[in-house]
């Protein structure tokens, strides 16, 4: 009887041994098919990318500030650090209707993804509007020298972007114009994403910066490393065409889609949050943009920042973009902000060869 008993415990745990193994197992396959197939979909060809860069050089002609920033560049090329200056801004429109399922977007949320702000270790240019956020900046930023920062107090009511509120607030009122909150809904989100492209031109039309490359970086775009406690540098994405204007590019390029059908299904094809370039590029792609605006508003119509960049680079659109895009995806679908990590990823993975290499050079001594 016991035996018998022992025998049956035997078997049961044996049984638990194959259950645990083949769970296991199971397990290890999904991870493996996993990354089997987020792996294939980056060998994708990415046919947007062999477009041929469009040259600017013959602009300088036309446009006496356009010719200032190329003058400027080439006159202090050696002098300009081969850095990126990022350029970011906050202005309050309370709290957004984004996030889905995982709440709304409130200026808590944001301040809490400020904090990454105190770790990037490049020259900084913040726009605000509000004094709490020149308080918070001051203070993320205090492990840098001065010279790293500029904190710019500048009323909205002083931009080109906030002026279009009311006409964008006539274009969302039209019966039956499509209702993506807050894209379609509240006409201070749409602004504040124009403003991207009218601060980032301001920069380098004022010569507020001193490198060689400038980016766009959404407050929110490193949300994922809050936790993390060490500093890093943006640098220029790997084999960046310097002609272009770099993106992350979330799904690919539809071609002959209409400005309103973009609208209607709010479309995407590059995440806004970053784009990097250098300045003379910027200076023709942000004025490209907010010609692109008018043009939209015209047609009353109008978004946010991502669907005005997919309706201008339609081959159907009323204005063509003098320079081109660059994207960097991996065709996941959730590239939202992969050119930022990327960079970063690329910064970290060197650090980390250096300091193993390090290491077994000290095993010598
Ligand atoms: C911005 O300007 C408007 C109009 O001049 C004014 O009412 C508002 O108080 C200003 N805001 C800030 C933060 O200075
Ligand atoms: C947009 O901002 C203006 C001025 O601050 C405000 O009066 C208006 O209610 C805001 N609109 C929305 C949809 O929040």
């Amino acid at each position: 009887m016991v035996r018998l008993l022992r025998c049956l415990q035997m078997e049961s745990e044996r049984n638990a041994h194959r259950y645990i193994l083949a769970t296991v197992a199971v397990v290890g396959l999904l991870y493996l098919g996993f990354n089997l197939y987020y792996g294939s979909l980056r060998l994708e060809p990415n046919t947007w990318n062999s477009r041929p860069a469009k040259m600017i050089d013959h602009l300088y002609e036309t446009d006496p500030e356009l010719k200032a920033v190329h003058d400027r560049m080439v006159a202090e090329a050696e002098s300009l650090s081969p850095d990126v200056t990022i350029v970011t801004a906050y202005y309050n429109l309370g709290k957004l209707n984004k996030g889905g399922m995982f709440g709304s977007y409130t200026p808590d949320r944001y301040k809490r993804w400020m904090s990454v702000f105190g770790r990037i270790d490049n020259p900084l240019i913040v726009f605000t509007d509000s004094p709490d956020i020149i308080d918070i900046f001051t203070s993320l930023r205090a492990g840098f020298p001065d010279e790293k920062t500029k904190i710019v107090p500048l009323n909205r009511t002083k931009l080109w972007s906030f002026s279009l509120a009311p006409e964008i607030k006539k274009v969302y009122s039209q019966p039956g114009y499509p209702k993506y909150d807050p894209n379609t809904v509240n006409e201070n989100y749409s602004c504040v994403m124009h403003a991207k492209f009218e601060l980032v031109n301001k920069v380098i039309k004022e010569k507020m910066f001193n490198t060689k490359y400038i980016t766009w970086l959404d407050i929110g775009l490193f949300r994922a490393v809050i936790s993390e406690k060490h500093k890093f540098p943006i640098s220029v994405p790997a084999d960046f065409d310097e002609n272009k204007i770099a993106y992350s590019q979330q799904k690919s390029f539809q071609s002959h889609l209409t400005p309103f059908q973009i609208i209607l299904e709010d479309r995407i094809w590059v995440g806004g949050a970053m784009f990097l370039g250098r300045p003379e590029v910027l200076f023709v792609y942000t004025q490209d943009y907010m010609r692109s605006v008018e043009q939209l508003l015209s047609l009353n119509m109008m978004s946010t920042d991502q669907q005005v960049i997919y309706i201008m680079y339609q081959p159907g659109f009323a204005y063509t973009p003098r320079v081109e895009i660059q994207t960097y995806t991996t065709h996941s679908s959730d590239d939202w902000f992969y050119l930022g990590y990327a960079i970063k990823e690329m910064w970290e993975m060197r650090i980390r060869r250096t300091v193993s290499v390090l290491k077994f050079m000290q095993t010598l001594l």
